[in-house]
């Protein structure tokens, strides 16, 4: 039997109709997480979106890795993986149970529950953030949505990227934040090559448009990490991810100026850090470098300056921090230079042996390494450079192509420069110190080893 209602109680039915619908969509993908039937896809299959895709394929999760890069859709599915956090054995048992596939078919996100956005977000030529990745992906989302979808970007991104640009595009659609659409933001923190700190010891800071999508979120992320951590938007969310990377990019460069204050007063800086790094609180040591490279540190800082501008707010420690860091590489051929002309080599026809070119230890990540820059501006200058990179084989070079040599006593004694540009844990600095004439070291990596006198040249 049905009751008729007066048109008063319609409206509050009509008025609460949300409400419901909202905890209707809520709790059906909340119950699909909780029993791992949630199916989810992860855009962008690189140093980010693949190591998320695994740990969710781990937890039980059915992942499918979108990417628009059809040849790393292809190794994906061969059961190779291209990052150092997740290993091929990983990747095939993946495939073979079938909680992993890739694909480049973007009609399966309207078969997905949970949709997560890791593509890049670099800088143009003039230094703006670069956001077209996220509105492609973004578009190819809204061609597929369904009611009652998680969205969560991951790709580090300025302030106000998913309340402002994100939401509007669902909106348009007719979607409504937290009762049919949960959309959130979620930076990734992740560190390629550190095999201490994996995607489970990570936290991971969540902040969703509503409390509920917030919820969802913290829920989802829940079954792959020990600690979430919730905040009260995803502006907070995408502020807490620059903070980071600008706490980065201000500490190294002030160990970068250190380095060249110490170095005036006849001290090494690494010495000094080390010794004030003794004291257990109040002090976290950063180490001077030959530049910073990478998706992360260079570029982030600038997502922050730019949106400031907005606010004709003109940010301060950030294009410092970036000048000292961009004067590194140059500081670097100055002392290679100098080094040589100690010994009476001139730069034009030495021969240089550079040790690394990936932007940090033991990954093969070439992305805005100082290392290139330096190795570039020394041909330029006549040096005769080869390079070794366990991590890195071929390089192509101002259109030349290069690749890494073995490192052997032989080698290391035949050249007029040793050039460590990145600490790999592969290269034998004992031996290496053992045989060189001479060795800039930029990384600290011979610091402590028996050396002769000015043998080595520390930054
Ligand atoms: N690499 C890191 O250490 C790191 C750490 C934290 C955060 N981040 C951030 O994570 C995001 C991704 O970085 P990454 O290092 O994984 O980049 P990456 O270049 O390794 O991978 C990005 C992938 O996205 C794919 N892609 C590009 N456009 C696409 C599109 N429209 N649709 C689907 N796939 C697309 C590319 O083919 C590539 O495979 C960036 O915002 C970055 O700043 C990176």
């Amino acid at each position: 039997m049905t009751e008729s209602k007066s048109s008063s109680e319609n409206e509050a039915l009509h008025e609460l109709a949300p409400a419901y619908e909202a905890i209707e969509y809520e709790s059906m993908l909340a119950a699909k997480i909780e029993d791992e039937s949630a199916r989810i896809s992860i855009i962008g299959q690189g140093y980010v979106g693949l190591p998320l895709a695994a740990a969710f394929s781990q937890a039980g999760f059915k992942v499918i890795g979108l990417d628009v890069d059809q040849e790393r859709v292809g190794t994906l599915n061969q059961g190779i993986s291209q990052t150092p956090d997740v290993s091929s054995e990983d990747l095939q048992r993946y495939r073979n149970d079938g909680s992993y596939q890739a694909s480049a078919d973007f009609s399966v996100l309207a078969e997905s529950d949970v949709i997560i956005i890791c593509v890049p977000t670099p800088l143009r030529k003039s230094k703006d953030p670069d956001i077209s990745y996220v509105l492609a992906t973004v578009d190819n989302i809204v061609k597929h949505l369904r009611a009652g979808q998680l969205v969560i970007l991951e790709s580090t991104t300025y302030p106000g990227t998913t309340q402002e640009l994100l939401l509007p595009r669902f909106e348009d659609e007719g979607c409504r934040a937290g009762v049919d659409l949960f959309l959130a933001f979620s930076p990734e923190r992740i560190d390629p090559g550190n095999r201490q700190f994996l995607v489970r010891q990570i936290p991971k800071v969540t902040g969703g448009i509503t409390p509920a999508c917030t919820r969802l979120a913290a829920q989802l992320y829940g079954k792959v990490v020990d600690r979430v951590f919730e905040v009260s938007s995803p502006k907070v969310a995408e502020l807490s991810k620059l903070y980071e990377n600008v706490f980065r990019s201000v500490n190294i460069a002030l160990a970068n100026e250190f380095s060249l204050m110490c170095r005036e007063l006849g001290v090494n800086s690494r010495e000094v850090i080390d010794a004030a790094a003794s004291k257990p609180f109040g002090f976290m040591p950063f180490y001077p470098g030959p530049g910073i490279g990478g998706h992360c540190i260079p570029i982030d800082p600038a997502y922050l300056a730019w949106k400031m501008k907005f606010s004709n707010y003109t940010t301060r420690f950030i294009p410092l921090a970036e000048e000292i860091n961009q004067s590194m590489p140059g500081h670097v051929i100055d002392l290679v230079n100098r080094a040589l002309n100690d010994r009476k080599r001139c730069l034009n026809g030495a021969s240089i042996l550079a040790l690394g070119v990936a932007y940090k230890r033991g990954v093969g990540d070439i992305r805005e390494s100082p290392a290139l820059q330096i190795i570039s501006e020394l041909k330029a200058q006549g040096a005769d450079v080869s390079y070794s990179d366990p991590h890195v084989p071929n390089l192509l070079l101002d259109d030349e192509h290069l690749a890494s040599v073995t490192v052997s006593d032989d080698l290391v004694r035949s050249v007029d420069c040793v050039l460590i540009l990145t600490d790999h844990p592969e290269f034998n600095y004992r031996s290496i110190v053992a045989c060189a004439n001479l060795i800039v070291d930029t990384r600290g990596a011979t610091w402590g080893l028996p050396r002769s006198a000015g043998q080595v040249v520390d930054l």
